[in-house]
């Protein structure tokens, strides 16, 4: 068995994932490699939600009885560990949404609305990348034609970084938010965070981090990123669906206008008008997902007792021996950088002329897991003139096995298709 330093002891953390000795297609063994779309649950986490609903369920910050109360404190301490997490200054700074398009949402919809200074008007631009998620570009593109508002973007350079020779010219004094991923989903790039935020602040302009592929992978501080907004989902990190996250800074919270109204949100309600409560509650109208933030906390419980730097360096360990090995598999080109330095554990490529489609296909006939298609984020394939690719990406149980597998499967893909 390949062993590479830095790995952890992923036989005995396989065992947490119950669906990973799942067999498919008459006895083929599960080989996992769509972390990037969700990740997979530990038993803890399903354990969690369990235990919620069997002995706790009820409405949270309503009810005076006790299952009222423990389910408002398992909520609120799910809010807490996620501050610590991300090293939020204030747990208050924690919204729950839905997603990250939720999250992301919410931001566009906040500066729509807003009052001076932070108002997205016809004499304002916002900035994107060329890199993004799909729940990164047309939240945008939806306020900018309701306001007027020119989108501006960052394109990418040959070996899919972001060409940032402009940055003057693309963040001006008339930008009112940057707004760009941490770590592509499509590519794997690590984004140059400092360089973007040093000229955001120079201008004035607010920063959002879409950081869906980096909070289940590295440790994520938001005082260090030093950005207004950063947008995460849990599913991706041993959570449930259902669950996101938007961090944001307290005094723009308080200053910013409501996005969805409802229960919840609000201090006093009259026929007339409304006043909100404060931050977070100002941004979670209605019900919210109890259980899958109780989830997500479990999650996150699950993530640190291993330990987010161990889990970079696993992911690391293992990109560079997938950069390595897929460099000998004939024809097949790496779409995003070709090697592991300032890249996450998401590899996509084209394999000769072969559609994505049917690389998929006969991976997925060898019980291989992989994501096929535009991941979300159709301009990047634009970009570089593909209408597809092939997507591999590990998280914190994937083994040099599995990625042994991937390439043995690539060239059985090579000779079905002569
Ligand atoms: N954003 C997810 C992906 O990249 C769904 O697959």
């Amino acid at each position: 068995m390949t062993q590479l330093p830095g790995l952890l002891d992923t036989e005995a953390i396989r065992k947490d994932f119950p669906v990973l000795d799942r067999v498919v297609h008459d006895g083929k063994k599960l080989v996992y490699l769509d972390n990037a779309a969700t990740s997979q649950k530990p038993r803890q986490v399903l354990d969690a939600l369990n235990e919620y609903y069997e002995r706790y369920n009820a409405n949270v910050h309503r009810g005076v009885h006790v299952l009222a109360e423990e389910a408002t404190a398992l909520y609120e301490g799910a809010r807490d560990k996620v501050a610590e997490f991300v090293n939020a200054p204030s747990r208050d700074e924690v919204i729950f949404t839905k997603n990250a398009s939720e999250s992301l949402n919410l931001v566009a919809n906040m500066l729509g609305w807003a009052d001076e200074p932070y108002r997205v008007d016809h004499e304002t631009e916002i900035v994107i990348t060329e890199m993004e998620h799909h729940s990164n570009i047309v939240p945008w593109q939806l306020l900018a034609q309701r306001t007027g508002a020119k989108l501006k973007w960052f394109g990418l350079t040959d070996d899919g970084r972001l060409d940032l020779s402009n940055i003057d010219e693309i963040i001006t004094e008339k930008t009112k938010i940057v707004s760009f991923v941490l770590v592509s989903n499509i590519l794997g790039t690590v984004n140059p965070v400092e360089a973007i935020v040093r000229r955001a602040q120079e201008v004035g302009a607010l920063v959002c981090v879409d950081a869906s592929q980096a909070a289940p992978h590295m440790p994520l501080d938001v005082q260090a990123l030093q950005a207004d907004f950063v947008a995460f989902t849990g599913h991706k990190m041993c959570g449930p669906t259902g669950i996101g996250v938007l961090w944001g800074r307290q005094e723009l919270l308080e200053d910013l206008p409501p996005f969805l109204g409802g229960g919840e949100m609000i201090e006093t309600v009259s026929m007339h008008s409304s006043t909100y409560a404060p931050a977070p509650h100002k941004f979670e109208a209605g019900t919210p997902p109890i259980a899958q933030a109780v989830g997500l906390g479990a999650a996150i419980d699950y993530l640190q007792a291993i330990g987010m730097e161990k889990i970079l360096a696993h992911e690391h360990a293992l990109t560079q021996y997938a950069v390595e090995r897929l460099a000998q598999v004939p024809d097949l080109r790496i779409i995003g950088p070709t090697t592991a330095e300032d890249r996450g554990a998401a590899i996509s490529f084209t394999l000769g002329d072969i559609h994505p489609h049917d690389v998929g296909q006969v991976l997925d006939e060898q019980g291989i897991a992989v994501r096929v298609g535009h991941h979300c984020a159709r301009p990047v394939c634009l970009r570089y003139g593909i209408p597809a690719t092939t997507r591999a990406s590990f998280y914190l149980y994937s083994t040099p096995a599995e990625i042994d597998a991937l390439v043995d499967g690539l060239e059985h893909v090579r000779n079905f298709f002569g």
